[in-house]
């Protein structure tokens, strides 16, 4: 009966090293990239109708200030006796927490990113946006200057783009002589609650 030959193995050279270290680089980029393309993109939380907690009544607006699609106005709310920094912006179509007077569409979000806490600005130039976020829309949206982070208004303050997971909280709108009050907050109200 013959015996089993015992399996060579072979032993790594040097030469093999040539392919075998950049193939595995290449390949931990490729994968960290895919990572990072999934994190970006689809690890987003969804946005959902607001539960408010009631807050001080605090004037956000008067309507003639936002008298155009997009016009906007930054605002000071009150969270837990603190000012806390706002965005009130007139959309073209109602959006999930928002307020619609007429047929003028309303929303108020926190300015302050869910990401790690800096202030978001409001970027009104989608060309210039798209360069410094990455993210390619054709109206204004919100950007945070930190990381770059993109969040859409017309997805009721959705993180759309970079680091930021959670949309910007929304302030509850309401409105009387023509008059835009914040009157309360979504809750958790991210980065300051967790839920
Ligand atoms: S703090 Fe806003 S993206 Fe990081």
């Amino acid at each position: 009966m013959r015996e089993p030959r015992l399996q060579q193995v072979r032993k790594v050279t040097r030469r093999d090293l040539l392919w075998i270290i950049p193939s595995a680089i290449t390949a931990g980029f490729f994968g960290w990239l895919a990572w990072r393309t999934f994190a970006i993109h689809l690890t987003k939380a969804r946005v959902t109708e607001p539960v408010w907690r009631d807050g001080p009544r605090v004037q956000a607006a008067v309507l003639n200030e936002l008298n155009a699609q997009w016009k906007f106005k930054y605002f000071e709310y009150v969270y837990n006796g603190s000012p806390l920094k706002a965005v009130v912006f007139r959309l073209s179509e109602p959006v999930m927490g928002g307020l619609t007077v007429g047929d003028a569409h309303f929303l108020a979000l926190s300015r302050i990113c869910t990401h790690q806490g800096c202030v978001v600005n409001y970027v009104d130039n989608p060309e210039l946006g798209a360069i410094a976020y990455n993210y390619r829309t054709d109206h204004p949206f919100m950007g945070c200057p930190c990381h770059f982070g993109a969040f859409e208004p017309l997805q009721a303050g959705k993180a759309v783009f970079g680091p930021p997971r959670y949309p910007l909280p929304r302030l509850r709108l309401e409105e009387e002589n023509g008059v835009l009050y914040s009157t309360g907050y979504e809750t958790p109200f991210r980065p300051l609650e967790q839920g």
